[in-house]
């Protein structure tokens, strides 16, 4: 089985993707970052380089490709802080990258999934989609918009025997704020809690997609044990 996992190239979609090699599918992985587009070659992985908020890299990277497993993954967070304080262009990016990309993804991939009666699109969401969110009003806004459209979505493929999963991840430690928070503040966000693991993340994908064809989980909740329903994000120390 084919499958395609965008935001390969670091943390849960780099384990994703991994794992997916491993258990055997042939996975197409896409990210921007050179030396881990090489690192993933050298396994064996058919990694591209693709800018998903560029319509031409993305369609190049897409092209030819008819993948029974999509795993929306790829995502951004801007510099934490008060909405007010927001440069419009991380507006603007956020939504692009954390939501129009991922349409346009399933646009391109789930009619031929349809066609073939066969398919599995997971989509990396967020509990900020599901629960109050200081200083990550729009971040929360755009996970809260993929979940919506996971769910209906389902409901659009359900007929045809394609499966939809929204992954509902609580605080996962990957690089996600290493451009935006210093050191000292994402060792403190991870303090006095174990995070869930990227490969966490992938173990319950794997899991998922192994069950029969008959069984969809339209959403899970993978989050550290010990954390809250809603963490706390620091605001970035420029923006205090
Ligand atoms: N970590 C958490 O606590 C957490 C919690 C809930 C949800 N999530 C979600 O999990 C997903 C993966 O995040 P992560 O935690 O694994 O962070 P990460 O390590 O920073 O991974 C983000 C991935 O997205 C890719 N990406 C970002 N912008 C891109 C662009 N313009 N074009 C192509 N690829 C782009 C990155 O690739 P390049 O760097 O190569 O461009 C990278 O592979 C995101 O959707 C995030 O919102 C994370």
């Amino acid at each position: 089985m084919q499958a395609l996992v965008t935001g390969a190239t670091s943390g849960i979609g780099r384990a994703i993707a991994l794992a997916l090699h491993g258990a055997g599918h042939q996975v197409v992985a896409l990210g921007r970052q050179k030396d881990a587009l090489a690192e993933l070659k050298a396994l064996g992985i058919d990694a591209r380089c693709a800018d998903l908020a560029d319509r031409a890299s993305l369609a190049a990277a897409l092209d030819g490709l008819a993948p029974d497993v999509l795993m929306n993954n790829a995502g951004m967070v801007a510099a934490p802080g008060n909405f007010c304080d927001m440069a419009e262009v991380d507006i603007h990016r956020l939504v692009a990258i954390n939501l129009t990309q991922a349409l346009l993804v399933t646009h391109a991939i789930a009619p031929g999934m349809r066609a073939r009666g066969l398919g599995h699109i997971f989509f990396t969401g967020s509990v900020a989609a599901y629960a109050p969110y200081p200083n990550m009003a729009v971040y929360a806004a755009t996970k809260a918009a993929l979940g919506a459209f996971a769910q209906s979505l389902r409901l659009d493929l359900s007929p045809a025997g394609v499966r939809v999963t929204e992954i509902v991840a609580g605080r996962v430690e990957s690089p996600l704020y290493k451009d935006v928070l210093t050191p000292g503040a994402r060792a403190a966000m991870y303090a006095g809690q174990t995070a869930v693991q990227p490969e966490d993340v992938a173990a319950m994908v794997l899991a998922v997609l192994n069950l029969p064809t008959h069984v969809d989980v339209a959403r899970f909740d993978i989050l550290p044990t010990r954390q809250p329903v809603t963490p706390q994000v620091p605001a970035a120390e420029k923006s205090k």
